[in-house]
This record gives C-alpha cells, sequence and structure tokens, in this order.
C-alpha cells in the first residue's frame, strides 16, 4: 500500500513539492489551498503527467481536511512569502495564524502524523506547529538546513569546479541571517575547505548563503525560493517513508543537546519511519557553538513575540 503526504498550501512550494513526491510514485498525495480551484487545478494537473512520468500515485485537490484523514506525513507550506525589502521575520504573525489553524485542521483527521514545517519564519513556525499539535518532538520537524547546505555547496562547486556530489557540508542553526555554516566539517573530497578557499574569498561564499533566499527574491520580485526548497522536502519525505536513517542538518526541538533546550535548531538528525530518530552530536569549534546559541537566542526572541499575541 501507498504511503499518503498530506501538503497544505498549494503555492510555490506546495504544489512543486506535491509534484516531486507524486512523481517519486511512493505515495498518494492530498493538496490543500483556501483558495477554491487552485489545488483542484494543480493536482488535476499533476495527476495527467502520470502516465508520461510513469507514476500511478493518485494526488487529489482540495479546500478541506476529510481527504488528509490518516496521512503518514503532513507538509506546512501554507503562508505568506517574502517580498522584496521583507525578512523572513516580517511574516512571523500572518503566518503565525495560518501554521497554527492549519496544525489545528491537520489533527482533527491524522492521529500520529510526522508533520514537516517549510512555513516561515521556519525555526519559530515549527516550534509554533510542534505547540499546537500534542505530537512528540520527533515527530515535528523543520526544513531548511538541507536548503541551506544545498545552496553552500552550489556556491562552492561553482567555486572550485567540483562536482556538488564531492562537497560535504553542514549549515546549521535557525534559517535566516544567524545561520551557522561549519567551515571545519566542510571538505572537498575529503580536504578541508579552508585549505582549498582563501579566507575572505569563503567569507564572500558563507555570506551568499546566508542571502541565498534574498538573492532569489530579488531575481523573482514576486515570491520566493521553491525548486530547492521542495527538493529539499521530497529529500526529507524520502528519508520518512523509505526509512533509510540518512542524517540531514534539519531544525529539531533540543533538550540540551549543543546547550540549547526546549527551543527548536537546525542541527544534524537522522531521520527514519518514526522521524527525528536521533540528533547527531557534532564536536564543534568554540565559535561555531557561539553562532547557535546566538541563533537559538534570535528564535527565542521571535517566540516571546509570538507568545505575546
Ligand atoms: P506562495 O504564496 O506561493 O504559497 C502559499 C500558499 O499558502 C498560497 O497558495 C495560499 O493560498 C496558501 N495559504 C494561505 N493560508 C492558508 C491556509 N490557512 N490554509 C491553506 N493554505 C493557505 O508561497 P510559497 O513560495 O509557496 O512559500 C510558502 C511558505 O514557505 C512561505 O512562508 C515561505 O517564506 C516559506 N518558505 C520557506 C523555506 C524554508 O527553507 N523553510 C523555503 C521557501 C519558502
Ligand atoms: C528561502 O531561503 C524564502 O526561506 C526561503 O529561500
Amino acid at each position: 500500500m501507498k504511503s499518503k503526504v498530506t501538503v497544505v498550501g498549494a503555492g510555490n512550494v506546495g504544489a512543486t513539492t506535491a509534484q516531486r513526491i507524486f512523481e517519486k510514485g511512493h505515495s498518494d498525495v492530498v493538496l490543500i489551498d483556501v483558495v477554491e480551484g487552485i489545488p483542484q487545478g494543480k493536482a488535476l494537473d499533476i495527476l495527467e503527467s502520470g502516465p508520461i512520468v510513469k507514476s500511478d500515485a493518485k494526488i487529489i485537490g482540495t479546500n478541506t481536511y476529510e481527504e488528509s484523514n490518516d496521512s503518514d506525513i503532513v507538509v506546512i507550506t501554507a503562508g505568506i512569502a517574502r517580498k522584496p525589502g521583507m525578512s523572513r521575520d516580517d511574516l512571523l504573525i500572518t503566518n503565525m495564524n495560518i501554521v497554527g489553524s492549519v496544525t489545528e485542521s491537520i489533527m482533527k483527521h491524522s492521529k500520529n502524523p510526522i508533520i514537516i514545517v517549510v512555513s516561515n519564519p521556519l525555526d519559530a513556525m515549527v516550534q509554533h506547529s510542534f505547540s499546537k499539535s500534542g505530537l512528540s518532538k520527533e515527530r515535528v520537524i523543520g526544513m531548511a538546513g538541507i536548503l541551506d547546505t544545498g545552496r553552500f555547496r552550489t556556491f562552492l562547486s561553482e567555486e572550485l569546479n567540483v562536482s556538488v556530489n564531492s562537497i560535504d557540508a553542514y549549515v546549521l542553526g535557525g534559517h535566516g541571517d544567524s545561520m551557522v555554516p561549519l567551515l571545519k566539517a566542510t571538505t572537498i573530497g575529503g580536504v578541508p575547505v579552508e585549505e582549498m578557499i582563501e579566507k575572505n574569498r569563503l567569507e564572500e561564499i558563507v555570506q551568499r548563503t546566508r542571502d541565498g533566499g534574498a538573492e532569489i527574491v530579488a531575481h523573482l520580485k514576486t515570491g520566493s525560493a521553491y525548486y530547492a526548497p521542495s527538493a529539499a522536502v521530497a529529500q526529507m519525505v524520502d528519508a520518512i517513508i523509505h526509512d533509510t536513517k540518512e542524517v540531514f542538518p534539519c531544525a529539531a526541538m533540543l533538550d540540551g543537546e549543543y546547550g540549547i533546550k526546549g527551543v527548536y535548531a537546525g542541527v544534524p538528525v537522522k531521520l527514519g519511519s518514526s522521524g527525528i530518530e536521533e540528533i547527531i552530536n557534532l564536536n564543534l569549534s568554540q565559535s561555531e557553538k557561539d553562532g547557535l546559541l546566538a541563533s537559538s537566542k534570535a528564535v527565542e526572541e521571535l517566540i516571546e513575540v509570538m507568545k505575546g499575541q
């Protein structure tokens, strides 16, 4: 029997994520949005690609949650996206209300799903969804680190003319200006990146990674990135559905790991059929530890603002 994945929000990220999951063929997909006609039309269009892409999966679009009954995984992309000049944090209150009500609706129809949150500001939104869901912390996960790491690996690949497959890297911390690329753990064919790229140039690449989302927004003008984000979500879904136990950087609720407690932060996690099966404790340098703590402080500030609402 196929698994069932519900994607809430049929905009750029949601529809592309639904398409990617549908094309894998391992899961039936339910696509939900508040706008009448959009999820129905996009789902039907994706369904009609089945014979061409050789997928026998089902996909249905809807404005209500009945079809999402007993989902294995629910991906939340509902909300507003950034426009030029806006930071991810500018989306806080609007998306908090949306993500909160979406999480409540999900939980009325699925007993024990795994929720992957994408909506921004990511770390605050996944924290909010976790507190609304009543699920265990292993089952509510934020997507950001795979995307940020993907951007970093892309820029390193361009810089060094090396396959992306030969670049190992981690970008941890929050999905924002305080994200923490781990330079010591970044290697090109096993060689530390700091031995291959001189310090100032490497700092420019790190900064471009931090600004990666804004760079796309500046080009698109009417929205934010969705091809790489949807690829990152699909990778997480695959790892959970196929119980691969792969390690990816994802936003996880920490309980003392890395000196952080009760707050979501981007850390390496092992993903499998129960969600986050382990938080991997990397040996960080002092400045990386400080960066991670600063990043979690920034998330705590957003959580305080949400509490005041
Ligand atoms: P979009 O504007 O294309 O799509 C958002 C969709 O959500 C719209 O179709 C809208 O009708 C729908 N929506 C709004 N309220 C809803 C509700 N209550 N229930 C169901 N659907 C609802 O935006 P896009 O580009 O798809 O981005 C979605 C979110 O993901 C944004 O907050 C964006 O900032 C975030 N994002 C996060 C990334 C990450 O790395 N974590 C990467 C890319 C985007
Ligand atoms: C990004 O990094 C908007 O968070 C989104 O592209």
